[in-house]
């Protein structure tokens, strides 16, 4: 499908320590994490990483992480003592997440989808920032509504941010057929996208 993920790794990961004090005494109550398959440990249903030998080091099933074993966020939370990061998709239209949720999507882009369509015609269907953080808006009013509410949950919380918009370049430098000049057009959009987003 002309989306591959190797290149993430070589992007950084921004994280977020919202509230420093909180994190130096290593109380977190509950982290939230936005990016793509590099964090993301199970939103994205279908695929080979539900298949071994993804899951098989640490799990022993396939878990919807693309790797064997754990990703970089799952040992965030087992040093903050805090279970494992749900994905939000099963539960996002009710779930209360005392732990937090990921909103990672695999193959997530940073900008959105109607605009690659509108200035380059590219279908890109794999979920963008504005949907993850959509959606992390929704699962904030339904959980700490008030603003009051939710600037006291963010406090205690752990926001990681990234990777993401690794996807933005991939499928322009793994097909053949398109220009790699292109991706330098869009760049400073991207990374306007994301900079916004945090
Ligand atoms: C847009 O892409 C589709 C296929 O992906 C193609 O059929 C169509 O001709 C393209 N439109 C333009 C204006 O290039």
């Amino acid at each position: 499908m002309g989306i591959t993920i190797s290149m993430d790794v070589l992007l950084v990961f921004a994280l977020l320590l919202l509230n420093a004090d909180v994190g130096s005494c290593g109380c977190f109550k509950r982290i939230f994490a936005f990016g793509d398959s590099i964090i993301d440990t199970g939103n994205f249903r279908t695929g080979s990483m539900w298949m071994p030998p993804y899951g098989g080091t640490y799990f022993h099933h396939p878990t919807g992480r693309c790797s064997d074993g754990r990703l970089i966020v799952d040992f965030y939370a087992q040093a903050f003592g805090l279970p494992l990061l749900p994905p939000s998709e099963p539960e996002e239209k009710t779930g209360q997440f005392p732990a937090g949720a990921n909103f990672a999507v695999w193959g997530s882009f940073a900008l959105s989808p109607d605009y690659y369509r509108k200035r380059y015609n590219l279908s890109t269907d794999h979920g963008c920032l504005d949907s993850q953080l959509g959606s992390f808006k929704t699962v904030l009013a339904r959980t700490a509504p008030g603003k009051a509410a939710t600037k006291r949950l963010l406090s205690e919380s752990l926001v990681i941010f990234g990777e993401i918009g690794g996807n933005d370049y991939n499928s322009w430098f793994f097909d053949p057929r398109r220009s790699r000049d292109t991706p330098h057009q869009y760049m400073p959009d991207v990374i306007a996208r994301i900079g916004a987003g945090v």
